[in-house]
């Protein structure tokens, strides 16, 4: 590579599961598949200058929301180190990358999905511009590249909708998400409102959670749990089957939670008012009878998911019956986009 000094721009989201990864194989495989709604602004703004050298000295600047942020940056270069196998041009080139989160850290909406989402976006996107891949294959490989740095982050590339992980029903892989297609009109715009319960969030870092599942005494009963909730979400996605869709997508939630509390150590992430807004969904739910269902990632704060129909309904009611719940009153309104995009 002679004397490249280039910088790419991308935007990428972040994604909430509805059926959860939890639990992992090496290297960063999960341990059941999982579906996954990408938010459309919830996103990663990312900058990534790259200039070729003799030897790589990786990262020379690193801004995170235009400050220093040795932890994030140590994460990235650790990232970027276990790739020089399988991309060994990155031994010939050094980075300084900008990073900007649209959305707060304490929102419960994974940041690492994101920004590593944006990370691997980036290099397929750089892996194209020296002609390593084509235009076609560059969705497939950031995702690949995507997953090795958070699981999760594999599912940010493509939208509104991905599925990852091996099936033996389903067209889906363990190595990268895939854009999940032929779904139902009324999954075509779908809302997530996220309630800020507690903005101390203490979630446990994910490599902490997924080690959980290793000895889990529930971890076949889950594994099969998991295969079982992705083939019946998925065909309830396709035929439009939401009360069937909201049954999965809650159980998928207070699964995760029983899976934290009953494992070794254990973990109760949920707190006071988020037990309050679940059974207050619940209620309004079926006074009203509206699709309006709720998820949890590995935090207290809630999704609410529901139809964009029906935005009217269930915002007048997080306004007037949910917001009170929620820390400062905050929670923030996001529905489904369409992915990773090079910004410039
Ligand atoms: C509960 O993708 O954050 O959000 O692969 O270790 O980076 P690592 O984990 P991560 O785990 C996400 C777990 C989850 C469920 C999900 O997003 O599927």
């Amino acid at each position: 590579m002679n004397n490249i000094n280039r910088t790419i721009k991308v935007s990428t989201p972040s994604n909430i599961a509805f059926v959860k990864y939890w639990g992992k194989k090496p290297v960063q495989y999960p341990l059941n598949p999982s579906v996954s709604m990408t938010l459309k602004n919830c996103v990663c703004e990312m900058d990534i200058s790259y200039q070729s050298v003799e030897n790589g000295s990786f990262i020379n600047n690193f801004l995170f929301n235009d400050q220093k942020n040795e932890k994030f940056l140590k994460r990235l270069e650790k990232y970027l180190n276990s790739l020089k196998e399988i991309c060994p041009y990155l031994e010939n080139l050094s980075f300084s990358i900008k990073t900007n989160m649209t959305f707060p850290h304490s929102a419960g909406i994974a940041s690492s999905a994101a920004a590593f989402g944006a990370l691997g976006y980036a290099l397929a996107n750089i892996e194209r511009e020296i002609d390593l891949i084509s235009l076609e294959e560059v969705n497939q490989r950031a995702s690949f590249l995507a997953r090795l740095g958070s699981g999760s982050a594999a599912r940010s590339i493509e939208g509104p909708y991905c599925i990852w992980g091996d099936h033996h029903q389903i067209k889906s892989h363990d190595d990268y998400a895939l854009k999940f297609t032929n779904i139902h009109s009324s999954f075509k715009d779908v809302k997530d409102v996220i309630l800020i319960i507690d903005q101390n969030e203490k979630s446990i870092s994910s490599s902490e959670g997924h080690q959980l599942m290793n000895d889990h005494i529930f971890k076949e009963t889950r594994i099969h749990q998991a295969n079982q909730n992705f083939i019946d979400i998925i065909s309830s996605m396709r035929s439009g089957d939401w009360e069937q869709f909201g049954g999965i997508l809650e159980n998928e939630a207070l699964t995760l939670h029983a899976m934290m509390m009953t494992s070794q150590p254990s973990y109760m992430l949920l707190k006071p008012n988020s037990l309050q807004v679940i059974q207050k969904i619940q209620q309004f739910r079926e006074e009203n009878a509206l699709p309006i269902y709720y998820t949890i990632d590995a935090g207290p704060n809630i999704h609410i998911i529901y139809p964009k129909n029906y935005e009217n309904d269930a915002e007048n009611f997080i306004k007037t019956e949910l917001s009170e719940y929620c820390e400062n009153g905050r929670y923030i309104i996001d529905h489904c986009g369409t992915g990773a995009c090079l910004t410039d």
